[in-house]
């Protein structure tokens, strides 16, 4: 009988501690357990196979930690290796464990802002070209239409820390113009890549104010309450004793210098070298 562990959360570096921010805010009785793949980050630029293989040796080792639950908190992640995961590694590796994305619960939600039946979607290339976000919308709102803007220099840019320049503000608004060329009556939209929140007040600056921006972290966390209370085997799983643990595949300190600007709060991590952790 496995021991109750903490929940795991996943992201290729910073981006998912926006996320596991909302997550604590929302249910702070459980602990978590975060692993940045910072090593190999940024994944958006990345194949889906390189992204499958990276993302599944991730969550392995969150496994080997004794977790039960793991949210990818990366929609690249989500994107591209959560279904192949949950369909053909899962039944074979843990079949009582469970791995949950973003993309899924953001979809489910996102019709509902939106009073024009339009919505702009900003991702990394990664996550726009698998078009996950317009199937899945289309799914739960099928009279919405779906725009999509791949931003592949905006990661970069937060993770070094120069959002606030001259050479970002003219990313952002190169490429929220697009958005909007591509779908004038966009009324609604989704900040779908974890790191982009960081920037949303440099963002929020070039959109018109009637358009509503949104992040996924709230949503996430509201949908991980409703999936624990609807779920008590794995919820009975999930440890409860306030505990935040922080694992970088990088260097320690880098981590724990620009973690802060993501979550909020002063980070101590700790080093995981995953080729020499048994995956
Ligand atoms: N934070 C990740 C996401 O939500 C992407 C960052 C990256 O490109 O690695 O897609």
């Amino acid at each position: 009988m496995p021991q109750p562990a903490p929940i795991g959360v996943f992201d290729s570096g910073y981006g998912g501690l926006t996320v596991l921010r909302e997550l604590v805010n929302r249910l702070p009785q459980y602990d978590y357990l975060y692993l940045g793949d910072n090593a190999r980050s940024p994944y958006g630029t990345r194949s889906f196979e390189t992204v499958y293989q990276y993302t599944l040796e991730c969550v392995k080792w969150f496994f080997e930690k004794g977790c039960s639950l793991v949210i990818l908190a990366c929609n690249t992640a989500s994107a591209k290796a959560l279904r192949t995961i949950q369909q053909n590694d899962l039944p074979k590796i843990a079949p009582d464990k469970k791995v949950l994305g973003v993309i899924r619960p953001t979809t489910e939600a996102i019709g509902n802002y939106s009073q024009t039946n339009a919505v702009g979607i900003l991702a990394t290339s990664g996550t726009v070209a698998s078009q996950s976000y317009p199937i899945e919308i289309a799914k739960f709102f099928p009279e919405v239409e779906v725009y999509q803007e791949a931003c592949p220099i905006w990661v970069p840019l937060i993770e070094n820390n120069e959002i606030n320049n001259h050479g970002s503000a003219f990313f952002i608004r190169k490429n929220l113009h697009s958005l909007f060329q591509k779908g004038k009556n966009i009324d609604t939209v989704l900040l779908a890549c974890t790191h982009y929140p960081i920037m949303q007040d440099q963002i929020r600056e070039y959109l018109p104010v009637d358009v509503k921006l949104l992040s996924q972290g709230a949503i996430v966390a509201e949908s991980l309450a409703d999936y624990l209370q609807r779920h008590p085997e794995i919820e009975a799983l999930c440890s409860k004793t306030n505990k935040r643990e922080f694992y970088t595949t990088d260097a320690t300190e880098d981590f724990d210098n620009h973690a802060t600007l993501f979550f909020w709060e002063p980070v101590r991590s700790n080093h995981v070298d995953l080729e020499n952790s048994g995956q």
